[in-house]
Formats: structure tokens, sequence, C-alpha cells
């Protein structure tokens, strides 16, 4: 069986999944809770200054009947005192000493910061993680993702927290912001040990078209809250290559961002992920899905003769890049499977209305019959000269592997936007005539 367990800037964890910091980190008896499920690590409710919190606080989309595919908060940091905080962290902490506790922390004033930081350490907690992401409620008040967004004010509260830090320092960083690059280069400026990201996407997910107001609904008002779950996932994972691929940052990731199943864990991790953080897959949930990630996550690293998480950690960072690395003489085709084939059409339909119309209806008669097609209904043929390989009907199909889109050879060597240019400007290469 493959080895789960990581070692994340110096703090371990049996494996890499860890609750995220949010409602199913909030006490010790949900730490207990979730450690007994199988989980490695908590990242505790942000603690800071207690607040008051609104009723009510979430919205969800419901995405062709999934229910949570994203979901939306207006929650502050911790409604609890500090004392509470830090004399639970200490009791989970003797309890499970092999375990990954993080205090996540949100003041104020380099004093506070001062006095937070110390207080983690002795504690006992594993390690801090600065929240600089909140997208409501908190940087109004010049918190959170306040600090997130302006690099150089992140630099300046890092360095107040690395003047006091006898543990790792983790920075979680917000995505409402153009280049999360400069943030993740400015925490590790300023002496920083790891990054986790994505925080909340600020995001309003609805209307209700009978009070106008959106939800969460607290009196008749609403406000814009943090949006996450399956949803967000693509931005997160883009986020976490940003920073794995970037030769300034070179600090440990924790991805974080609609991840609630082994293969999303994978995924983030082949992006260059050390430890995974979940909040909302288990507020749907419950802790119980802990064992499907870290049983598949293993199968699937066995499946693949990887022996433990550092083997496929970062794996898929290079093979991402700039499209202007990419081979302009790569084609691809879409290539219709008529045994799997329903005759439902919809990939007629895209690529007639949607891209490049060289899906042709025609006689069904040298096709044969498929699963659930009706005599004589013309069936779906692709003009392979005239595809251009963009993927909309294998993505529309309703069918798995009924459409596969397979490389055609096209003579050519490979050829990037740069050589094209280079090879333009020098002369050797024709220019490539635009599509009639
Ligand atoms: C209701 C709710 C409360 C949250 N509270 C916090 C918080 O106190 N501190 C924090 O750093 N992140 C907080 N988060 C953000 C999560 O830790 C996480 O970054 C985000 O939800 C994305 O992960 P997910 O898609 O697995 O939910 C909260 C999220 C939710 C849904
Ligand atoms: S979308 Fe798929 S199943 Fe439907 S007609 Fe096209 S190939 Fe057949
Ligand atoms: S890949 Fe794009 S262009 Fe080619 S057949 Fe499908 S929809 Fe049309």
């Amino acid at each position: 069986m493959a080895d789960l367990s990581i070692d994340f800037a110096g703090i371990k964890s049996p494996n890499p999944f860890w609750v995220a910091s949010g409602p199913p980190s909030n006490t010790a008896y949900q730490a207990h809770r979730a450690f007994e499920a199988g989980w490695g690590g908590v990242v505790w409710k942000t603690i800071g200054e207690p607040i008051v919190n609104v009723s009510s606080r979430y919205s969800g989309l419901t995405l062709g009947g999934m229910r949570l595919a994203g979901f939306n908060n207006i929650e502050l940091i911790s409604d609890r005192s500090p004392e509470t905080n830090f004399r639970e962290i200490a009791d989970v902490k003797k309890r499970w000493p092999k375990h990954a506790v993080i205090a996540s922390l949100m003041v104020d004033t380099r004093e506070r910061w001062h006095e937070f930081v110390t207080r983690s350490a002795d504690c006992g907690a594993d390690g801090i993680e600065l929240n600089f992401g909140c997208p409501h409620g908190m940087c109004e008040r010049g918190m959170g993702s306040a600090v997130g967004q302006n690099p150089d004010v992140a630099e300046t509260i890092v360095g107040w927290v690395m003047e006091k830090a006898t543990i790792p320092v983790i920075v979680k960083l917000t995505p409402n912001i153009t280049n999360v690059v400069y943030a993740a280069r400015a925490a590790k400026k300023a002496g920083a040990h790891a990054i986790s990201l994505i925080n909340t996407i600020n995001s309003i997910t609805n209307v209700n078209l009978d009070t106008l107001v959106p939800e969460p609904f607290v009196a008749g008002r609403s406000s814009h809250g943090g949006y996450c779950g399956p949803a967000v996932k693509p931005i997160a994972l883009n986020m976490v290559h940003a920073c794995a691929a970037d030769p300034q940052v070179g600090l440990p990731i924790s991805g974080i961002g609609g991840i609630g199943t082994w293969r999303d864990a994978a995924e983030f991790v082949a992006l260059g992920s050390t430890s995974l953080q979940v909040c909302t897959a288990i507020m749907h949930h419950g802790f119980r899905i802990v064992e499907d990630m870290t049983d598949g996550l293993s199968a699937y690293l066995d499946s693949k003769g990887m022996r433990s998480l550092a083997e496929l950690r970062g794996r898929a960072v290079p093979q991402v890049g700039n499209w202007q690395q990419l081979d302009l003489h790569y084609k691809r085709v879409a290539r219709i499977d008529y045994e799997k084939c329903i005759g439902c059409n919809l990939c007629h339909i895209a690529c007639e209305d949607g891209a490049h119309q060289c899906i042709d209806l025609v006689d069904a008669a040298p096709y044969g019959l498929g699963p659930g097609r009706v005599p004589g209904k013309p069936v779906p043929k692709v003009r392979e000269n005239d595809c251009v390989g963009c993927n909309l009907c294998s993505i529309v199909c309703p069918v798995d592997g009924c459409i596969t889109m397979t490389p055609v050879d096209t003579g050519r060597p490979p050829m990037t936007w740069h050589d094209y240019q280079a090879g333009l400007a020098a002369g050797t290469i024709q220019p490539i005539l635009p599509h009639p």
C-alpha cells in the first residue's frame, strides 16, 4: 500500500486530508470526530476577536439536480472566545499527538498578531494559518481578503507574524485577486513556510424573484459572500498550478477548493499540492467521506506503481504553460462509436450552432442500429477534414466514450507560436491561411 503520510513544511500528518478552517473545524468535539473518521489534520475555524454572526448565513447553487454544486456563505470567523479555542486545541493535540492541528488566525494590529501567534504555539498547535482570504465582513474591517489582495500589506503582516513564530506559518491566499502569484511571492519574501489556497470567491448565488433579495436572506437584505464547493475546483487548480510553477514562490502548497473525492485530491497533488483541505464536501456529506478518499488515493497510487504521494506531487505541473508553448501542428478529430451512439443528435446541434458545422446527419443504414436508435432516423457523421478538434461534441455527448477525440498525423513537425513567429521573420515558414 502506498504511503499517504506527509511532511508539510515540517508539519507531519498521517495522510494529506485536512479539515479546512470553517464550520466543521469549530470545536474540539468536531476535531475528535474528524480524527476518529480518519482525517489527517484539522485547520481550526479562524480565531480572532470574537465576532457576531447573522442569521441566515448560507446559500447553495443546485445545478442539474446536483445540490451544493456551489456553496456561498456570509459567516465570519469564530464566534467563540480565543481562550476557549486555544484550550480546546490543547486538548485535541494531547489526544491526537500524531495528527496535525493548525491554528487559523485573523487579527488586526502587530501586537495582536504577536499575542495570537505566541498563544498558538503555547497551546501546542503544529502550525499557524494566516487567514488573508475571507471576502466578506472581515475585509471591510481591514482584515481577510483586504490583506490578501495587497501583496505589500500581506508581506508586512507576515513579517509581524514571523517576528514571533516558533512553529510553521502557512499563508492562506484569496482568489479575489488578479494574479495570485504576487501574493504568494509576498508570503515567501516575508519568510512564510507554506501557502494554502484558495479561500472563497466573492459571489452572489441567486436572487429570489419574489422578494428580489438574494439568499442568504437577512431581514430583507443580503450581502456578497464567499463561494466554494465543486464549482470552484477549476479556479483553485489553476491558482495552485500558478503558484507551483512559479520559480520565485517555491513554497509547499496546501490545496483547497472543491475537493470531495480521491480523484480531486490526486489532481491537486499532481498540480503541486502536499496537503489537501476540505470544507464544503464535509458540510454536505460528513466526516465519513475521508475513508473513500484515503482508500481511493492509495489504490490509485498503487495502480500507477507509486509508493508515496511524493512520486505524484507536481507531476502535471510542467505540462501546463503558456498558450505560446502549444504545438500549432497537433490535430485531433472527433470519432463516433456507432455501437454506443443513441442518435440524440446533440453533437450535430452543438457543432452546427456552436462550433464549425462539420457534423452532418446521414443515412443510418451503413452504421447499423445502436442502442435506442430509431430505424430510418439519420445518424451524425463527422467530416474529419473540416473538424478543428474543439472537443465540443464530445463534451455535450451524453454517452461516455461514444465520441473519442482522436489524434491524427498531420505530417508536419511540432511548431509553437514562437517557432511560427521566428519562421515568419526568417522567411522559412509560409503564413498559415485564415479559415474561409
Ligand atoms: C461556511 C464557511 C465558513 C468558512 N470559514 C472560514 C474561516 O473561518 N476561515 C478560513 O480561513 N476559511 C473559511 N472558509 C473557507 C474554507 O476554509 C475553504 O477555503 C473554502 O470553503 C474552499 O474549500 P471547499 O470548496 O472545500 O469548501 C469557510 C467556508 C465556508 C463554506
Ligand atoms: S451526441 Fe453522442 S449519442 Fe448523441 S448523436 Fe451524437 S454521438 Fe450519438
Ligand atoms: S470537435 Fe468541434 S469541430 Fe469537430 S466535430 Fe466536434 S464540435 Fe465539430
